[in-house]
């Protein structure tokens, strides 16, 4: 199975754009697409959710586009969908699930709604039995009660009173109520049993006034649709960033130092899940918010501290605080969490039973978990995600307890967060991006900066280098450049205790050669072989941070680095310096070749058309010209502890 390995984590600190809200994301687009006129939906999530939407809008013929970026522009049916005949697959996607069962109801067509197992393990009678007292003719083609369904066209009373029970999901009150506009006719949903996760039909009443529907409430026990009331389009909408998803930095920020800054939901969100905000000042965090962001820092003293939390209005972001309940002091509850049992899983048991790997002490109930805090970590605990996304991000977070963890299945993260991991790591894994010249004296200041902060190192010049000596033996030649690509995208190259290995032989002194300088130099100038190279490249930002010295560390390969430097010194320095390691090596040499050679790197280096050699706006200048090793060592460690103090704090 494909996993991640996660390096052990001591600081988290660094921003993040939120990417799109699920929930708002698929409202919206069914909202455009039952709505009049053209609707331009901005910042849509994109993840493996929201295309089953998409893809099924299309099946039912509503025509989408999508334009630059994640904006996307809906043309609206007016009324019900105009096919009247389709199969649909909808993953394991509840949010187009519901919704879209409940529309289809009520659109006179012949449909077959499915999804993957797991789909089809999650319930949906309550909300088919509420679409049946409207007369709608749904069937069960597998067990009562659950997915898959197909639905027969119907006379659906217009009017009239339906119930739904609100105990197992709010999504089939969002369900009934986005689509009863469909009727015309008017309609009052009176709730029965406690409804959970009220915040969630906050949204949905919100996002229908703004498509023109205004319902009429009694509290949380009755909706009434006006009769008459229609879906327009307000031309214009914007998604906000997903308040569930900023759980997990927000906790990374609380449980190791911060400042972790989330932008895209903060006060002025509408969704609910921003409350989880709460939860963590409750737990000693140092919280701020904006309207449109949240930051998180650990406790004064450092300390959380355990809670005991109805997370009824938080169902989803309460995930993450059973992991953060490791970090507190105490025994953390979580209460009304039944939802828990039917999601993508059922949670409650899988968070049980992967906290228990990492050595906690859990008690799950019907609906509710207990966690124990201040735990010293199980190292290497290999975390399974049961194709739950939030199972995935939430147990990221056990990486601050300094240990190795391992995360199975990481793309399960696509359902809503595609590349959740890397802007994870971009926070726990500061990267000091130190470019410059050849023989500028960057590799030896770079490896020693790594040492004294105990970081990670890449010499990428190095990975060049292999690509040249690769290609020399292979009798590849450096004009080609996709044949070039090739030898970069398959390169079986190692670092291994300060040696550099090629093929399992050790390559440490041939990839300095001449010939392989200047064959760098020039396998370097082809995009093709610099993109095969970039994932390689950027595998090694692990926690604790990286050390990254090249040529475009700061502007390409890590544009996000917190420290960018670029290290330079004069053609004639760098020329004497290199002149003087080939003479302690026993090797004789002209100094005015070796400076001409330079000037010549140089010049190729700095010219190519792709990644050239430049100091960057944002990196800052050091001439060593004029310093020693020992110098300009000191000058960038100072620099790290200005700028990232507690990421610093072990040199
Ligand atoms: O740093 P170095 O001398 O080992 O690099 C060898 C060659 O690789 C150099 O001529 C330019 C190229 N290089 C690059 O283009 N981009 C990098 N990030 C690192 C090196």
């Amino acid at each position: 199975m494909d996993y991640l390995d996660l390096a052990p984590a001591i600081h988290a600190s660094g921003s993040v754009r939120l990417p799109g809200s699920k929930s708002i994301s698929n409202r919206f687009l069914l909202l455009a697409a039952l709505a009049e006129g053209e609707t331009a939906i901005r910042d849509l999530l994109v993840s493996d959710d929201v295309e089953r939407m998409l893809e099924a809008l299309k099946a039912l013929g509503i025509d989408w586009q999508r334009g630059e970026d994640n904006d996307f522009r809906v043309r609206g049916a007016g009324g019900v969908f105009p096919v009247k005949q389709a199969n649909l697959f909808l993953g394991n996607a509840g949010t187009a699930f519901r919704p879209l069962t409940a529309a289809l109801a009520l659109s006179g067509g012949h449909y077959r709604l499915s999804g993957v197992p797991r789909m089809h393990e999650r319930p949906i009678g309550d909300l088919v039995d509420a679409l049946r007292q409207l007369g709608a003719d749904i069937r069960y083609l597998g067990n009562g009660g659950f997915p898959p369904l197909e639905i027969h066209p119907a006379a659906v009373k217009a009017g009239g009173r339906v119930t739904v029970r609100g105990e197992a999901s709010s999504q089939f009150l969002t369900a009934l109520l986005m689509a009863l506009p469909l009727t015309g006719a008017g309609a009052t949903v009176e709730v029965v049993g406690e409804l959970i996760s009220k915040p969630y039909i906050d949204i949905t009443l919100n996002l229908m006034a703004r498509f023109g529907v205004a319902v009429e409430r009694d509290g949380w026990r009755a909706f009434r649709i006006p009769a008459g009331a229609r879906y327009r389009s307000p031309g214009t909408v914007f998604v906000e960033g997903d308040a569930s998803s900023a759980s997990y930095f927000l906790a990374a920020g609380a449980i190791a130092g911060g400042p972790v800054r989330v932008e895209g939901a903060g006060r002025d969100s509408i969704q609910g899940d921003v409350r989880f905000a709460e939860a963590l000042a409750a737990m000693g965090a140092r919280i701020e918010m904006g309207p449109n962001w949240i930051e998180a820092r650990a406790p004064a003293d450092g300390r959380l501290r355990a809670i005991d939390l109805d997370c009824n209005h938080i169902p989803d972001a309460a995930m993450t605080l059973a992991v953060a309940a490791l970090f507190a002091d105490g025994t953390t509850r979580l209460r009304n969490i039944a939802s828990w049992r039917v999601k993508e899983t059922d949670r409650i048991a899988a968070m049980a039973t992967e906290l228990r790997k990492l050595g906690a002490a859990v008690e799950e109930g019907a609906d509710c978990i207990a966690v124990s805090g201040g735990l010293t970590f199980v190292p290497n605990a290999s975390i399974d995600t049961y194709d739950d996304h939030r199972m995935a991000m939430c147990f990221s977070l056990a990486c601050l307890g300094r240990v190795p963890v391992r995360i199975n299945d990481p793309k399960c993260v696509n359902k809503t967060f595609p590349d959740y991991f890397e802007r994870f790591v971009g926070l726990v894994a500061p990267v000091i991006a130190i470019d410059g010249p050849s023989a500028s004296g960057k590799g030896t200041v770079a490896a020693r900066v790594a040492e004294a902060l105990g970081f990670h190192y890449l010499d990428s010049g190095a990975l060049y280098r292999l690509v040249a000596l690769a290609a020399i033996r292979a009798g590849v030649s450096l004009d080609e450049g996709a044949a070039l690509a090739r030898v970069a995208e398959t390169l079986p190259a190692s670092f291994e205790g300060g040696r550099i290995f090629l093929d399992g032989t050790d390559a440490t002194e041939a990839i300095r050669s001449e010939a392989c300088s200047a064959g760098a130099s020039k396998v370097a100038t082809f995009p093709a072989v610099r993109a095969a190279l970039l994932g390689r490249q950027r595998a090694y930002r692990q926690a604790p941070g990286l050390v990254a010295e090249g040529r475009d560390m700061g502007s390409v390969v890590f544009p996000d680095a917190p420290l960018k430097v670029f290290l330079t010194a004069t053609a004639e320095a760098r020329a004497e310096r290199r002149y003087k390691q080939l003479i302690d090596k026993g090797m004789s040499v002209s100094i005015n070749t070796l400076l001409q050679d330079l000037r010549e790197r140089d010049a190729r280096d700095s010219a190519r058309t792709v990644a050239p050699l430049q100091k960057s706006a944002d990196a800052e200048l050091l001439d060593t010209t004029a310093m020693t090793i020992d110098e300009a060592v000191a000058w960038v460690v100072e620099r790290v502890r200005r700028r990232l103090p507690q990421a610093a704090a072990r040199s």
